[in-house]
This record gives structure tokens, C-alpha cells and sequence, in this order.
């Protein structure tokens, strides 16, 4: 059973091991924030940011959902990403997607999970799209691990989609990374997606200025 108890003395020892380096930690922190990144993870309790990243608090901006989506009609998202991108003014928009992640592994099988089903079915239409390739590969495993990175890279181009994006990366060259997690060995990889070949093939789509 979870010791909640337990949670709050964590919390005073974390308290008394920041003070303890420096007395006007919180102070500090609570003058305000300027984070580099902008950073969309999967809500999964195993994919912890900052450890993974070895970031400390006022580093990066975060938010986490089911499968690290970017939907245009989320408000959610949409708020945390134009008040990072025109108030925060970050310069780099991270999506983070993982091996293993359930809400993939959930929209690869035919299961009607109620509310889920219309947040899922945005993982289905990145299958739709990469369709060709993904039947090629035999081994469901692998193909399980190529959606998860293709997820990644169609949530980027969400990303790329937004105005507030798009006027970023004209004024100040702001950049879209995609990552992903493994989960199996820790580490964290690039997916090296070549956004400037991307942006020319959709850009006539999109283009919002
Ligand atoms: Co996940």
C-alpha cells in the first residue's frame, strides 16, 4: 500500500538537501521561470522527464498525456504550447514518445475503449498514413516500435502545424526535436527527423502566414 506519510518526509528531505547547497534555492525559484524546451511526454508512470533528462525544476516546460499526442482541439495542449512557444519564448519543442507505450499498444488492437477511442483513433490515422511501410514489417514487435517512432514524427508536425510554431521558427529559428524513450536499456534517442525536408513537402498545406 502506498505510504503517503512516507511522500511528505521525502518531500522535507528533498526541502533540506536543496537548502543545504544553496539557502536561496526557492527563493530563487520563485522569481520565475525561463526553460530552453518545451517538452511533451506520455503520461506513463515509467517515463518520468526530468530524471531521464537529468533536468532540474525551471529547465524545461512540460506536459504529459496519453501517448504524447498533439491534437489541434485539444485545448490543453494548445494552451500549454502557444504560452511556451509566445509568452515562455522556448526555443526547442521536444516530443518524447517511448517503446512499450500502451496508448500505441491500445490502438493496435480492435477494442472499443470508450472515451479513449476518439484520443486513440489519432494513433490509428498515423498508422493510415504509414500504412505501406508499417504492413511491411513482419515482426509485430518491430512494428509496434516504428509506430511509436512515427507517432513521434507526426506529432512534430502538429507541432510545425500552429501558428505560434510557425512564427517562431521564422523570427527566431525555433526547432522541433523528436525523441524516444527506451524503455528496455534507459536510453534516450534522437530520431533525427529532417523537419527542413518535412516543412518543404506541407508547408504550401499549412503555411499560416
Ligand atoms: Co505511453
Amino acid at each position: 500500500m502506498i505510504d503517503f506519510k512516507k511522500i511528505f518526509e521525502n518531500n522535507e528531505v528533498w526541502v533540506s538537501e536543496k537548502i543545504g547547497k544553496d539557502p536561496e534555492y526557492f527563493t530563487k525559484l520563485s522569481q520565475g521561470q525561463h526553460p530552453e524546451i518545451l517538452y511533451i511526454g506520455c503520461s506513463d508512470s515509467r517515463v518520468t522527464a526530468e530524471d531521464l533528462m537529468g533536468v532540474q525544476p525551471g529547465e524545461v516546460f512540460i506536459h504529459r498525456n496519453v501517448a504524447n499526442m498533439v491534437i489541434s482541439i485539444d485545448l490543453n495542449i494548445m494552451s500549454v504550447l502557444n504560452y511556451a512557444v509566445r509568452h515562455l519564448k522556448v526555443n526547442h519543442v521536444v516530443v518524447c514518445g517511448h517503446y512499450e507505450c500502451g496508448g500505441v499498444k491500445a490502438s493496435l488492437q480492435s477494442k472499443d475503449l470508450g472515451i479513449l477511442n476518439p484520443w486513440l483513433r489519432n494513433i490509428r490515422d498515423v498508422y493510415r498514413l504509414h500504412k505501406n511501410e508499417l504492413n511491411a514489417i513482419t515482426d509485430e514487435s518491430k512494428r509496434f516500435d516504428r509506430l511509436v517512432e512515427l507517432n513521434v514524427q507526426e506529432q512534430c508536425i502538429n507541432i510545425i502545424k500552429t501558428a505560434a510554431v510557425q512564427e517562431a521558427y521564422k523570427d527566431r529559428g525555433l526547432t522541433v526535436h523528436g525523441w524516444v524513450f527506451d524503455i528496455r536499456t534507459g536510453k534516450l534517442i534522437d530520431l533525427k527527423i529532417d523537419f527542413q525536408k518535412i516543412l518543404g513537402e506541407i508547408i504550401e498545406i499549412y503555411k499560416l502566414f
